[in-house]
């Protein structure tokens, strides 16, 4: 199985689960006031660290690196922004261009700066010009080194963990206001897909690339009962291809980023709206192996979803694909098996631009903490020493020829 040439190889993190002491975010305030049971406190030093991550990745071969940028480092209180912290993020991308990673770059990876939630984070409206703001001064400071963008990471994940299901915070369980933060959400991409092209052509630099990464989940009905086939139905409607539509429609989508873990088996118990949008077997019908949070491996489902995004005509970038589990064996099966179904979508003519891992390192993960073990390379939480597993080897002979045995 060939990949194209100038396909892109790489891995992901985003700063709240490496970086550590992001001590101006809502999520530190957050793990504090509930008492997590595993805090991020200096999570992997990556702030610290970042050119050993780095020359991590170059040694595994990758050609690209996704990451992203800490709102509450650079903006620490409303107004205040913070030339050192700029600095560093250009230093690292600076880091990643000198070793011939192209980096990726996310704006809003689930956190916010604890004065931004203050005002009511997401569900206010009226804050929407303070993340253009932010934006503003970063791709600024960036354009020149930076060609693909992520705006929001994974919106709906969002939106389901922190208002819906109330996991993370502000810990909402509310349809209404989850409606209210997507249309929020959906007009901050909008506004700042136009702002990032704006400062390029500005400056007179070439087109960004310029998307955001969705989470996409195969709804599965686990029996064929109307209930079940309707509720998949609505469900891939409203969290799998509505958010990329609406913007389709305001042209503000360069390419499709794609974040793929796994299945929904759909089980509708009761006749509510709540039932109908969220249910999930819990009865294990239709066994698949897990990942060690208990998530479905699907493979398949990877195909299916490319060849869903098809009609939409625009190129697709993998952003993160990943498991977490003590097996290292199983991590390669994972990522053995989901190139396979890449390579077939591709070959039925889906374009695809590269294929990012998550995660390059084990990290802290949400909610979770520090035991989903996600990583090409193991994180030793006591020395900060990272140790590429064999998965990682095996995947870079994969980048390093673009042929998947
Ligand atoms: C995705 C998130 C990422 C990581 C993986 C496991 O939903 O984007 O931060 O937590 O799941």
């Amino acid at each position: 199985m060939e990949f194209p040439k100038d396909f892109f190889w790489g891995a992901a993190t985003s700063a709240y689960q490496v970086e550590g002491n992001n001590i101006y975010c809502d999520w530190w305030e957050w793990e504090k006031r509930v008492g997590l049971k595993e805090a991020s406190g200096p999570a992997c030093q990556h702030y610290q660290r970042y050119k050993e991550d780095f020359d991590l990745a170059k040694g595994l071969n990758h050609n690209a690196h996704r990451l992203s940028i800490e709102w509450s480092r650079i903006e620490p209180e409303q107004g205040q922004f913070s030339t050192k912290e700029i600095d560093h993020y250009v230093d690292v991308i600076l880091s990643l261009r000198e070793r011939n990673l192209e980096p990726i770059v996310t704006l809003h990876h689930f956190t916010n700066p604890l004065w931004f939630a203050k005002l009511g984070g997401w569900q206010n409206r009226n804050t929407l010009p303070y993340f253009l703001r932010y934006v503003e001064k970063i791709v600024h400071a960036l354009s020149d080194k930076v060609r693909f963008w992520v705006t929001i990471n994974e919106p709906m994940v969002y939106v389901h963990s922190a208002y819906i299901v109330g996991s993370w915070p502000p810990q909402e369980r509310s349809f209404l206001k989850a409606h209210t933060v997507i249309n929020n959400l959906l007009n901050t991409h909008i506004k700042a897909y136009n702002l990032i092209h704006n400062i390029y052509s500005r400056k007179g630099l070439s087109s960004p690339l310029v998307s955001i990464a969705k989470n996409m989940l195969p709804f599965v009905p686990c029996n064929l009962n109307l209930k079940n086939k309707f509720s998949a139905f609505l469900r891939n409607r409203s969290y799998n291809l509505a958010f990329i539509e609406k913007l389709i429609r305001h042209r503000s989508l360069d390419f499709v980023g794609v974040n793929y873990y796994t299945r929904h088996l759909v089980d509708v118990e009761k006749w509510s709206f709540r039932s109908f949008m969220l249910d999930v077997c819990q009865r294990n019908h239709q066994p698949l192996k897990k990942n060690s949070l208990g998530w479905d491996i699907y493979p398949e489902g990877l195909y299916r979803i490319l060849l869903r995004l098809k009609k939409y005509n625009l190129p697709i970038f993998i952003l993160e694909n990943g498991i977490c589990t003590e097996d290292d064996n199983a991590r390669w099966d994972f990522i053995y098996q989901h190139l396979k179904n890449l390579h077939l979508a591709m070959s039925e003519g889906v374009r695809v631009l590269g294929y990012i891992y998550w995660s390059l390192i084990d990290n802290f993960e949400w909610d979770k903490g520090f035991g989903p073990r996600f990583g090409l390379a193991e994180t030793d939480y006591n020395t900060y020493k990272r140790t590429a597993r064999d998965s990682a080897k095996r995947f870079c002979a994969v980048s390093k020829t673009g042929v998947l045995d």
